[in-house]
């Protein structure tokens, strides 16, 4: 495994490294006023939710890296301390992206990179009208890490209101619902991920009883060859240790056992791709049949 000492690299590698391994980062599109009233709006990836009572989400206009400048949303927040974010969406991302240019300051971004302004209810900076989901928030505080070209500044911002357009709600409009929003993700480089149907999965989690645990599963199934980690925690995961039932009545595991009874080795190996299968199908209950049935016989 490549080790890297990212203290002794140039900046531009200590980034890269670090942006690529930390990744997808979610995109916040923050708009902020200087105190004349002028807006700026730029995307901030170094970004997420951090506290729910009270909600605050972090993001960070950092030192540039070439020269050490503040940035404008920075210096707007210094001066009125309120920022809205916008949640980026697949549908704005290239304005997105031409938004993050170097303007001079001067230079309004909705403009440039071609947004509507609509007003805020509760605090001064506009929202970006084309966002989806919009956050009006009040800045708690900012806290520098430090004064080197690249150094974090965190804009510690507290959510008073939260905008979410219907066309992105489940049928009973009751929350946000995965398969319409879109959320765009920064990663390494020019890399960009979307959020949706395809690359959407759920993991079931036990909310109050504890799994048992990987540790507690039996040595041939915890040492599988053919198990994955993915299948190990799936079968952690449930409550107790399962029971063969007698009432499991499945031909294809009847048949592994009769074919393979000459070969042992070779029957754990197909009881446990015959398990793995069931996982993969989300089927917990039946893999730990076979796998049990296999223990025994
Ligand atoms: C998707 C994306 C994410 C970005 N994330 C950050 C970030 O987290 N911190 C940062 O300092 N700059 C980030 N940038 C660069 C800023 O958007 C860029 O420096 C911008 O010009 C700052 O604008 P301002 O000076 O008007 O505030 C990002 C750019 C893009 C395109």
């Amino acid at each position: 495994m490549l080790s890297i000492n990212i203290q002794e690299l140039p900046i531009q590698q200590k980034q890269a490294w670090l942006q690529y391994a930390v990744a997808p980062r979610p995109i916040a599109f923050a708009s902020t006023i200087d105190k004349n009233g002028n807006g700026n709006l730029s995307p901030f990836s170094f970004f997420n939710l951090f506290s729910i009572n009270p909600p605050i989400v972090i993001f960070s206009p950092s030192r540039s890296g070439r020269d050490n400048h503040l940035k404008h949303t920075l210096q707007n927040i210094l001066e009125v301390p309120e920022v809205v974010i916008n949640i980026c969406d697949y549908n704005m991302v290239q304005q997105m992206s031409l938004s993050s240019c170097e303007f001079p300051k001067e230079v309004d971004e909705f403009i440039k990179a071609g947004f509507t302004k609509e007003k805020s209810s509760l605090i001064k900076p506009p929202m970006v009208k084309e966002a989806k989901v919009k956050m009006e928030c009040k800045v708690n505080e900012v806290k520098s890490l430090g004064d080197n070209a690249g150094a974090g500044q965190l804009v510690i911002a507290e959510v008073l209101c939260m905008h979410v357009d219907e066309s992105i709600l489940n049928t009973e409009g009751t929350m946000i619902d995965h398969k319409k929003f879109h959320q765009v993700a920064r990663l390494g480089g020019d890399y960009y991920a979307v959020m949706n149907q395809q690359n959407l999965f759920t993991v079931p989690k036990p909310n109050k009883e504890l799994g048992i645990g990987v540790d507690a599963l039996p040595e041939s199934i915890k040492n599988s060859k053919t198990l994955t980690g993915n299948d190990l925690g799936l079968l952690a995961n449930v409550q107790s240790m399962p029971f063969i039932n007698p009432a499991f009545d499945d031909e294809r595991l009847k048949s592994i056992i009769q074919y393979f009874s000459v070969n042992p080795h070779e029957m754990e190996n197909e009881l446990h791709l015959y398990a793995k299968e069931l996982l993969e199908k989300g089927n917990v209950n039946d893999a730990w049949q076979v796998l049990l049935t296999g223990e025994n016989v």
